[in-house]
């Protein structure tokens, strides 16, 4: 196992604490000190990030619960999280990281937001799980189904995984029909049938699936390239698609794709299902279905209608949801679907987030993405920075910093990504305090708590990164 030496972007061999890297310019060196006399980093560190990590390992599988948090794609060792305020988030040596995580989007409002933490404690209060229903299901729900034209009713579950995977069942009991079409690069979580040339972790890890899924649980998953409009037959119970590509970095939907997976789904009978884990609630006020105008048969959520904490569900009109159990033949279910903590942290940060604060939001993601690609490019990388909303990607290629034509599909990313400019671009950035994915396949995630000071910060630290791998490129 690889040995951080106690920095937090061990394996590059950093040498510098992540607040404090080398080379940082001196009014960004400025700023960080005055945050972190005014936020949180006073906060006691609790160790050191190389021992947590060799601990985690002792009796976790790598270390981590979820691949991508294992730096296995850009190497070294991952810090470990103490606490989080805001955009912030601090190690357990009492580093702070500009975080464009936040929870690979679960994230909507900040970390430790105090609507979010008194919902959740008052939830807690009175009791945290009883296997019956609840009033903060029903309120979610109606939230949910408020701001959806077309989803009529929708089923909790635990997480993203479960959404996909149920709302596939549900799909093939309603139609009878088995097979599935899916879209290279596109993730839906990792259950068997759906990890197929899937996007995040998979394509980071370089997977094409995983050991352990029998080839009769795929037989049916049918995976063809994003942004094409696939020929259906009568024997596809569904499309799912993810309506803007965020597990293959940032992919938008292009003209007439969603439009023409609408109009195939017709034709053949099949079911159209928007994944929007990611999308839903942070793409927009609604969903990618709604800024689209598409409207799918089914929806997948997840992340922020959770508000941080494990939730996720699937929608979709009346006659359709009827079909699941007890009112219909297609089984599913769930211990702690619909807990109540959850569904109070969801429906807090729901409440909290006006149209004008995404509205508000989508312009600063605008201009911190044009600035973001323009600080790298100047530092020496070819780059582009697509936006969808609130959403960004990061593109990162060898110099020269010329600006990169942004991908319509897996294949087109997965070019870009086999420069191998990321990882020592993640590091040098990590190096200056911001925290991007350890993975050049995710997106970028903004929230209501990065205001322009902050992502000013992530410019320019990107710009200095950018020159570092410049300069390393050159002089070998
Ligand atoms: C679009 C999409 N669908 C499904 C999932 C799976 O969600 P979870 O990780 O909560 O199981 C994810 C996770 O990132 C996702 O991005």
């Amino acid at each position: 196992m690889a040995d951080a030496g106690g920095t937090a972007a061990g394996g590059e061999g950093a040498g510098g604490t992540a607040a404090g890297g080398e080379g940082i310019g001196p009014e960004v060196a400025e700023a960080w000190a005055g945050r972190e006399a005014s936020g949180g980093g006073d906060r006691p560190a609790t160790g050191s990030n190389s021992a947590w990590f060799a601990r985690a390992a002792r009796t976790i599988p790598g270390g981590v619960d979820s691949p991508v948090r294992s730096f296995a794609s850009v190497g070294g060792t991952p810090f470990t999280v103490a606490h989080g305020e805001g955009p912030w988030i601090f190690d357990v040596e009492g580093n702070r990281y500009l975080d464009l995580v936040q929870s690979y989007g679960a994230v909507l409002l900040g970390h430790g937001h105090p609507v979010v933490v008194e919902a959740v404690c008052r939830a807690a209060t009175l009791g945290s799980s009883f296997g019956m229903p609840t009033p903060g299901e029903v309120l979610l729900a109606e939230a949910i189904c408020t701001r959806v034209p077309g989803c009529e009713q929708v089923r909790f579950v635990s997480s993203g995984t479960e959404a996909a995977m149920s709302a596939l069942r549900l799909a093939r009991g309603v139609t009878g029909r088995s097979r599935v079409v899916t879209f290279a690069g596109c993730y839906h979580g990792h259950s068997d049938g759906l990890l197929a040339a899937g996007g995040s972790g998979v394509a980071t890890l370089g997977l094409p699936g995983s050991a352990g899924v029998p080839a009769a649980a795929v037989a049916d998953t049918l995976v063809v390239p994003y942004n094409v409009v696939p020929e259906l037959d009568e024997t596809v119970a569904c499309v799912i698609v993810e309506p803007v590509a965020a597990n293959m970095n940032l992919v938008p939907p292009q003209e007439g794709f969603l439009e023409g997976l609408r109009r195939a789904c017709d034709e053949s009978g099949a079911l159209l299902v928007f994944d929007e884990v990611i999308t839903g609630f942070r793409v927009g006020p609604a969903t990618a279905s709604v800024l689209t105008g598409v409207v799918p048969d089914l929806w997948c959520f997840g992340k922020v209608i959770g508000g941080g904490l494990p939730v996720g569900a699937f929608g979709g009109r009346r006659e359709l949801m009827a079909a699941l159990a007890p009112s219909g033949p297609v089984y599913q279910a769930g211990t702690l679907s619909g807990n109540p903590i959850a569904t109070a942290a969801g429906l807090a940060v729901l409440g909290e987030v006006s149209v004008a604060d995404y509205e508000a939001l989508a312009s600063r993601v605008a201009r911190f993405a044009a600035a973001l690609s323009g600080a790298v490019r100047a530092g020496g990388l070819a780059a582009a920075a697509p936006v969808a909303g609130t959403l960004a990607g990061l593109y990162v290629g060898p110099p020269p910093g010329a600006e990169l034509e942004v991908p319509s599909d897996y294949e087109g990313v997965r070019g870009i990504v086999s420069s191998g400019s990321y990882p020592p671009f993640f590091h040098a950035l990590l190096r200056r305090g911001v925290m991007i994915a350890p993975g050049p396949y995710e997106v970028l995630f903004c929230g209501l708590s990065h205001r322009d000071a902050e992502l000013d910060l992530a410019v320019e630290a990107a710009g200095e990164a950018a020159a570092e791998v410049t300069k390393a490129a050159g002089s070998r």
